[in-house]
This record gives C-alpha cells, sequence and structure tokens, in this order.
C-alpha cells in the first residue's frame, strides 16, 4: 500500500494543569469508580511526558495553577473554549466542578480582549471542537442544546449540534478529534443516527475508529495538523492514521484515564488570533 503524502504541522499554544491535587473522589462518568486508588505521583509523570512531548514538537505550553479542592482541574479541555481570540468560560454540569469555570476564566480574562461567562451550561473544549470555520459541540450528557446556541452567538461560527448517546463518551471530545481543517476522527457508535449522517456529509472522508481505539480514549487525542498524540493502546487507529500521512504519537496517560480523561481532556489550546 502507498502511504499518503506527510502533512504540516502548525505549532500550537496550549494551556495545561498540572495534576497536583487529582484524585478520583466522585463519580460524574462512567469510568470514574471512588473506590479504586489513584497513583498521583505516577498521573504526574505521565502528563509532565505530555507536557514535554508538546514543547519537544514545538508548541507553546502555558500552566494554570492547579486549586486544592478541585481534583478534576487537571482536564483543562473543559475550562473554556477560545477561539477568534474570544474566550467563553465553562459553566458545569456537576456542581463538584463548578468552581473550575471562574478559575480559568480569571486566567483568561487578563490575557484575552474579550472573555465572557457563560449563561447556559458548556463543558469547553470537551464539547465544543474547532473544525475550520465550524464549531462542532457535543450535547447529550453534559453541554446543553442552550449552550451551542449561546456560542454560536458569541463567536459567530457556525454551530454543527451532535448528540451524543453513549455514557462512556459523554463529552464529544473522547468520540471526535480534529485531526486537520477539514478532516476528523470519530467513533460512529457514540453519535445518533442523525449527527452520524451530519458528519458523514460533512467529512466524507473522515478516519473512523473502532469500538476498541474508543474504549481506550484513543479519540481523546490532540492534532497539529501532522502529529497525533493520543494514548498508545489505541494501536488500529494509529494505524489508520499512519496511513493518512499523519505521525501518530502514542502516551501513557492511564493515571488520567482513572478520572475518564486522556490527552485532549488535558490539553486546552489558546487561538488567540484569527
Ligand atoms: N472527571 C472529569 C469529568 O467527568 C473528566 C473530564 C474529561 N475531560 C474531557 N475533556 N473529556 O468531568
Amino acid at each position: 500500500m502507498t502511504l499518503a503524502e506527510p502533512r504540516h504541522a502548525r505549532p500550537r499554544h496550549f494551556l495545561m494543569c498540572p495534576p497536583t491535587h487529582f484524585d478520583v473522589t466522585y463519580a460524574i462518568n462512567a469510568w470514574m469508580d471512588p473506590g479504586k486508588p489513584v497513583d498521583r505521583a505516577l498521573a504526574l509523570l505521565q502528563w509532565e511526558r505530555l507536557r514535554d512531548l508538546y514543547l519537544d514538537l514545538g508548541h507553546r505550553v502555558d500552566l494554570i495553577d492547579p486549586l486544592p479542592g478541585l481534583p478534576d482541574m487537571v482536564y483543562a479541555a473543559n475550562g473554556a473554549t477560545v477561539v477568534d481570540g474570544k474566550a467563553l468560560g465553562a459553566r458545569f454540569r456537576n456542581p463538584e466542578r463548578a468552581a473550575e469555570g471562574p478559575a480559568y476564566l480569571e486566567w483568561l480574562r487578563e490575557r484575552v480582549p474579550q472573555a465572557a461567562e457563560a449563561g447556559e451550561v458548556n463543558e469547553g473544549e470537551g464539547d465544543f471542537l474547532v473544525a475550520g470555520p465550524w464549531l462542532l459541540a457535543g450535547t447529550g450528557f453534559r453541554s446543553s442544546r442552550a449552550a451551542h446556541a449561546e456560542a454560536q452567538e458569541f463567536f459567530g461560527r457556525p454551530v454543527i449540534g451532535l448528540e451524543l448517546v453513549d455514557e462512556r463518551y459523554y463529552h464529544l471530545d473522547t468520540a471526535l478529534a480534529v485531526l486537520t481543517d477539514d478532516l476528523v476522527a470519530y467513533y460512529p457508535g457514540a453519535f445518533s443516527p442523525g449527527s452520524r449522517a451530519v458528519l458523514e456529509r460533512l467529512f466524507p472522508d473522515a478516519v473512523l475508529a473502532d469500538a476498541a481505539d474508543a474504549t481506550v480514549f484513543g479519540l481523546n487525542a490532540v492534532s497539529d495538523g501532522r502529529h497525533v498524540v493520543l494514548p498508545a493502546a489505541a494501536t488500529g487507529l494509529a494505524g489508520r492514521l499512519r496511513e493518512r500521512g499523519f505521525e501518530p504519537v502514542g502516551v501513557d496517560l492511564s493515571e488520567l484515564l482513572k478520572g475518564g480523561g486522556s490527552v485532549k481532556c488535558c490539553t486546552l489550546e489558546l487561538r488567540w488570533g484569527r
């Protein structure tokens, strides 16, 4: 088989939060089991490797101070959505994470010209993913349909609402990864039939992930257009990405998986400019 031409990377700017206070003390998704111990030192090591990898790939990584009592704050993707130099804060569905919204927004307010508090429940880039001109928006478990409308009005970008139907894939970024402006990878089984049809219409060439890729959080990936950082266990998906000219880079975030998150969850992209 002939391999596709290698693709071009664009340097990115990320915000991450060290897992200093990471723990699983409550269960708000199907992966979390407060009875299972978490090795925080290992979580920190795995998280540091991810940050170092981004730096090695030429990306910029800013850090936000982790707050005690917010064990899920390490999942920075949920903190906000930042596009076109505008930030829309998160408003969490679960009270356990509520205080993270203002913490991330405060950090962003000091740096972006336009940062707004959200009126509707949205969990940042957990459910809002930027693909070219569009904002792909998940709903069904966390972010609401009303939040999609609010985001469209705030950003002035067309929002494509997608219905998630499998509780294991409760955020859009657990079931779909944006690879380039016009290419995504996704697990069809996580979406309603109508949303699957929408994805087929918008992305006829999409890379399809199977159940094995999805259960190891393979779609919780970060692409710079060429390198796709994803859980190392997602070997099937990595192979398909390679065939399409991408360079998959596998990482082990097993401790962070205990909270129901992986690579993308730990990474908020800051799109300062247009
Ligand atoms: N424990 C967190 C929650 O359930 C995990 C968040 C994962 N983040 C993500 N972007 N999917 O809210």
